[in-house]
Order: structure tokens, then sequence, then C-alpha cells
């Protein structure tokens, strides 16, 4: 009996103390498509293509099964990510991200992520997320992906999620022999752990994030089995401190591009707006995305 019991104290702790949450996205089964159109709910939605967000987030109902991590604790809805070949993000009044395609959910709290970044990015605090692989839409892993990420202004992640291969210039001749493996990289992309990304399976994560100290330790398990750490706390000496270092939490598919010969050698390394990609439609799964709040 004494590992069940361990399971299910661990899980009321990590899980559903309402106090230690920062921001619960395990969206509930009220949640509607409507709400992710108007950005109403755990999740500003407007990063994504020219449709509106509910043609490439949907809202899985009670027809398929979230992580089974956190079901005990409370209902949640599976969300399905898609992108195809409309998703070309336009910053306001910007350049179109033509390099990219791509669909983001972000973290926000009562309307704002900013807000909500500077809550839950002092101290440390603990980012869950389980992702499942989308047999009917797959990706192309020839590319780069980054999946989820804490990214702040300047545009670099505290920590990411990525699969594929990575973007290089000139693309690599072959997929990476990793590129199916999922992989979490620091600030400065180093390889913190990786594991296969079997179908069938969800696979869940947690990145622990000491702001003030600057650390990382990645947690992973897959299904139903408890998280457990599998790396130790490792020093992330690129990320910056104070609030120069805090930014929006994402759970997303952005789809990297390969590079383009034909295109000016200036244009080659600007994968925000160059490159190749052939449009097609591609998704993943999500569930149990939440921040914890960790005390000493
Ligand atoms: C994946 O991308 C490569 C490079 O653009 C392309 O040759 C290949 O056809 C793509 N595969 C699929 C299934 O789209
Ligand atoms: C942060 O670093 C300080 C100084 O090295 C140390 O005393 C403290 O225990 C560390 N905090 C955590 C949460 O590891
Ligand atoms: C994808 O969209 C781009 C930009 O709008 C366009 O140039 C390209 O022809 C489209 N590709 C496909 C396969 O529809």
């Amino acid at each position: 009996m004494l590992p069940f019991i361990l399971l299910f104290l661990s899980t009321i702790v990590s899980g559903s103390s309402a106090a230690s949450l920062y921001w619960d996205g395990r969206v509930p089964q009220t949640m509607t498509a409507s709400d992710l159109d108007s950005s109403t709910g755990p999740f500003l939605s407007v990063v994504k293509g020219s449709e509106s967000a509910s043609h490439y987030t949907t809202l899985l109902g009670t027809t398929s099964t979230p992580t089974p991590l956190w079901t005990t604790v409370l209902s949640e809805q599976v969300i399905s990510l898609t992108i195809d070949n409309s998703s070309i993000f336009v910053p306001g009044g910007s350049t179109p991200q033509n390099g990219f395609r791509r669909t983001d959910l972000i973290a926000q709290g009562d309307g704002s992520n900013s807000a909500l970044d500077a809550i839950m990015e002092v101290g440390v605090s603990k980012f869950h997320f389980s992702v499942k692989q989308n047999e009917q839409l797959p990706l192309n892993y020839s590319h780069e992906y980054q999946i989820v990420f804490i990214e702040p202004a300047d545009g670099t992640h505290v920590f990411e999620l990525q699969l594929g291969t990575p973007f290089t210039n000139p693309t690599a001749s072959a997929p990476a022999a990793d590129a199916t493996s999922l992989k979490v990289r620091d600030h400065a992309l180093n390889l913190l752990f990786e594991t296969p990304f079997t179908a069938d399976q969800w696979h869940n994560f947690a990145v622990q994030v000491d702001w003030d100290n600057l650390t990382l330790q990645v947690f992973y398990s897959a299904d139903a089995a408890e998280l457990a750490a599998v790396t130790s706390v490792v020093s992330n000496p690129t990320a910056s401190a104070g609030s120069a270092g805090q930014g929006d939490f994402h759970a997303a598919i952005v789809k990297l591009p390969l590079v383009d010969p034909s295109e000016p050698s200036s244009e080659q390394n600007d994968v925000v707006h160059y490159g190749i990609q052939e449009g097609t439609t591609e998704g993943l799964f999500y569930s149990g995305l939440f921040v914890e709040q960790i005390t000493a």
C-alpha cells in the first residue's frame, strides 16, 4: 500500500492545493470555443494565423482522455493545437512571420499575461505540461518545433521543450538522430533531458525554475506514473535575473523553416521571416498545464 499512499499525497500536493497554484490551464469541461476566440479564461490566444483561435485550437470535451496524472483531482479537456499553411502570425502592425507556422496559447491571469508573469516568475516556481502525439496530423521531423517555452521580451527562452531537427544554415541533409525525441533545453539551448516521443502515451513534464539563483530542474513521467526528477538542479547562467528574465509561458506549435538556398544569404538565417514551409496541417495534444509555487 505504501507506494499508493505516497502517490496520492504527492498528487494532492502538486496537483490540487489551490494555495500553491499560480495558474491553472487545465481546461474545465465548461470552457468553450468562443471562450478561446475571445481569450476568456486561462489563455491569451492571439498568436496564430488569420483564422479564429478555435480554427487552430480545439477543446476535446469528454471525447479524449487527458494525462491520467491529475484526473483524480479534477476533470479537464484535452487541448488540440494545429498549424496549417494559414498559420502565419502578424504581430500588431509588424511584418508577417512568413518563416514560421505557429499556434500559441499564452498563460494569462485576470486577462493579463504580463501581470501573471510578474506574479508567478519570482522565487521558485514549477511549470507543468503534458504532451501527446496527434497521429492523424504528424509533424515533419526535418524541421525544428518549439512546443513549450517561457519567452522574455528579448525573444530568448528561459527553457524550452523542443522536437525535430534544430534549425541550421545550411539545413542538415538528414533529420537529426534524436529528431523524434522530446528535448528540454536551457536558456543557452544546452540539452538537459530527452526522451523518445512515443505514440499513444502522455509525456508529462515539469520544469522547476529558481528565478533568483537562475537554476532549472526537470521532472518527467509517462502516463500515470508519478513525476520523477530526471536532472539535478542545474544552473541556467545565461538567463537574466529580475523582470528582464520574466516572460510569457507558451504551449505552442512553432514550426521553424528550412533554409531556402535560393534566397539571399542575408535572409537565410532570418527564421522568423524566410525559408521553406510545406504548408501541411500538423497537430499535437496538450493537457496538465499549470504552474505551482514552490516554497522552501
Ligand atoms: C517534410 O519536409 C521535407 C523538407 O521540406 C519535405 O521534403 C517532405 O516532403 C516533408 N514531408 C511531409 C510529410 O510533408
Ligand atoms: C540560492 O543560492 C544561495 C547562495 O548560494 C543559497 O544560500 C540558497 O540556498 C539558494 N537557494 C535555493 C532555493 O537553492
Ligand atoms: C502557403 O502559404 C504561402 C504564403 O501565403 C504561399 O506562398 C504558399 O504557396 C502556400 N503553400 C501551399 C502549399 O499552399
